[in-house]
């Protein structure tokens, strides 16, 4: 008997050939973002945002061959990242314009970082399963964050990367926790200060605190200042694995706690906790894992957790597994708010 043929997968009475399709198609991946680092790198989406092109003339500008610029084209208007007009001239769809630098939200700096950093060491993603440690130790020969610390241009592109996240991540948060009844806010780990400055702008009354690397201070502050807000935000170089500063009403970590092992990430909670006083509040800002398998694909929260095993050593946590890590620093969760980004906000108070 033949048979019935479906298209989907899920269906187990699917074709073979269907299931042999899907996995020819999910192999394809990297081809895919390496396209997107490539038309990031030599900057397509700025050219674009000139006014609409054709091959010939965005090959000129961005000098590349036109033929093979048209293949990585043809493959990038598919996914949606830019449309043709009538007269065969490419122009940036709405997700297109995130590739341009001055974009606000912009997310070329992460494509860069994908295509330059993130990827080279993904090609020793078995030595992490087999081990168990991230892939970086074997290409930076340390953390990722010493590795950045000695590097500045690598760690301009992965600053700019986390500010470009941050700006639609900030939005978010300020939409979804009230910070009106606070004073102070401390942000430990906070890069360039981008959630920090929404969270002042929302609330004209509160100061804030930007606790960094002092590789990324210098940063933090000229950011600080071009948002005007220098007066009502200090940027303190330090070490959250030593101390963090006392007299927060609140203590945001936002996607610190996922970079570290369970172990490293006790350190920085107690520490935190340590400069809370008892009314103060904590607010970690992470993806958190679904808690039972996710239907039409993985979670974009178990796949962050594959790039933080391979690059960091850190991981994604589900809503259990945060409780106990906060528990262990004499925290408890008191509420967790999703957001329409893929973090979501955890608020955790001190047990007394
Ligand atoms: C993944 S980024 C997140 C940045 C920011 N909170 C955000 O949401 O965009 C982690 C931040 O932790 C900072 N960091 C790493 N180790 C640190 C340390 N020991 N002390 C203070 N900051 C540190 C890094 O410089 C980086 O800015």
């Amino acid at each position: 008997m033949q048979r019935p043929r479906t298209d989907s997968v899920l269906d187990p009475r699917a074709d073979d050939t269907v299931h042999h399709q899907t996995l020819r198609r999910l192999l394809t991946g990297y081809w895919v973002s390496q396209s997107i680092y490539v038309v990031a790198k030599v900057g397509v989406a700025d050219h674009l945002a000139e006014g609409p092109r054709d091959i010939d003339a965005l090959a000129a500008r961005v000098e590349a061959d036109p033929g093979a610029l048209r293949r990585i084209m043809a493959v990038l208007t598919a996914a949606g990242l830019f449309a043709i007009d009538e007269a065969g001239r490419y122009t940036l769809t709405a997700s297109g314009q995130y590739l341009r630098a001055g974009q606000p939200g912009s997310l070329r700096a992460l494509a860069l970082w994908n295509g330059e950093v993130s990827y080279p060491i993904w090609a020793h993603a078995l030595q992490a399963v087999r081990t168990g440690r991230p892939a970086s130790d074997r290409t930076f020969g340390m953390q990722q964050f010493h590795f950045l610390a000695r590097n500045p241009e690598a760690a301009a592109i992965f600053n700019q990367a986390m500010a470009g996240l941050a700006v639609h991540l900030a939005t978010a948060v300020v939409a979804n926790y009230d910070f009106s009844r606070l004073r102070r806010v401390v942000d430990v780990g906070g890069g360039q200060g981008t959630l920090i400055a929404a969270i002042l702008r929302h609330n004209p009354a509160l100061r804030g605190v930007v606790l960094e690397s002092p590789a990324v201070c210098e940063a933090a502050s000229r950011h600080l200042a071009a948002a005007g807000l220098s007066d009502r935000c200090d940027v303190v170089a330090g070490d959250f694995f030593e101390a963090v500063p006392r007299g927060g009403d609140a203590y945001i970590l936002s996607s610190v706690v996922h970079d570290w092992d369970d172990e490293r990430s006790i350190v920085i909670l107690r520490n935190c906790r340590r400069a809370m006083s008892d009314a103060a509040r904590l607010l970690l800002v992470e993806c958190v894992l679904p808690a039972g398998a996710p239907v039409g694909g993985p979670a974009f929260s178990q796949l962050l957790d594959l790039q933080m095993l391979v690059m960091t050593g850190g991981r994604e946590r589900s809503e259990a597994e945060y409780r106990t890590l906060l528990a262990a620093a004499g925290l408890r969760m008191s509420g967790v708010i999703a957001t329409d980004c893929p973090e979501s906000i955890l608020e955790a108070e001190p047990v007394r």
